[in-house]
């Protein structure tokens, strides 16, 4: 039970941004992965809160806490993160939402439509570049086509990462994955395995990472 007493928050799943009563823009994330991570730290004995995107599962000792959009998915993980020890960004999140809501159904025309799209708030650095009440540890994803190690030392730099799980594309619905643990220490490439053998993987070295 290496968790023991610990606190975890996985962020899991897409984000859903609303044009208008009935459409709206997301993607393909099942929130598979971060499932298999809350059921992981559940069974180290971690009490786990799972911010999840729609249509992510969530195990049923873990707490859900349910959002929608980015900004929702960012507000709720700010607030819940201030008394974890870990956090875990597994989610999706959308890079952009849409600068004006219509509150009414947008009408259809034969002329196509333009539409402006504003940038979504980086989640997991905020989390991590904040001074006060920062996790211990901070855990992110790169899910990338090419070059996957050198974007996620990137990232574990920019955004304060104690840890990124590199992740090769085409893993987006798929029970299995292929995985590289990247931190200050150095980096390590993982057989593909299924995204359960991931994660508990992954704990095993958030473990080491734990004061
Ligand atoms: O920068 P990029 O989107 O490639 O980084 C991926 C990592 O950052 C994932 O851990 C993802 O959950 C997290 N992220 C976030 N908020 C965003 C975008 C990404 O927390 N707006």
């Amino acid at each position: 039970m290496g968790l023991a007493g610990r606190r975890v928050l996985i962020t899991s799943g897409p984000t859903r941004e609303p044009l208008d009563p009935v459409r709206y823009l997301t993607n393909a994330s099942s929130g598979k992965m971060g499932a298999a991570l809350a059921s992981a730290a559940l069974a180290r004995g971690a009490s786990v809160v799972v911010v999840a995107g729609p249509g992510a599962p969530v195990p049923r000792r873990a707490r859900a806490v349910p959002v929608t959009t980015a900004l929702e998915m960012y507000r709720r993980t700010l607030a819940e993160s201030r008394r974890a020890d870990v956090v875990i960004a597994a989610a999706a999140v959308g890079d952009w939402r849409f600068a004006k809501i219509s509150s009414r159904k947008i009408k259809r025309s034969s002329r196509g439509l333009s539409i402006r799209l504003v940038a979504n708030p980086d989640i997991v650095k905020a989390v991590a570049r904040r001074r006060r009440g920062r996790p211990a540890v901070v855990v992110g994803f790169a899910l990338e086509s090419h070059d996957w190690l050198s974007y996620a030392r990137e990232k574990l730099v920019r955004k304060r990462l104690d840890l990124v799980v590199a992740n090769k594309t085409a893993v987006l619905d798929s029970d299995r994955t292929r995985i590289a643990l990247v931190s200050a220490s150095g980096e390590k490439v993982l057989p593909a395995m299924t995204k359960a053998a991931a994660a508990r993987a992954i704990f095993a070295r958030i473990e080491g990472l734990l004061p």
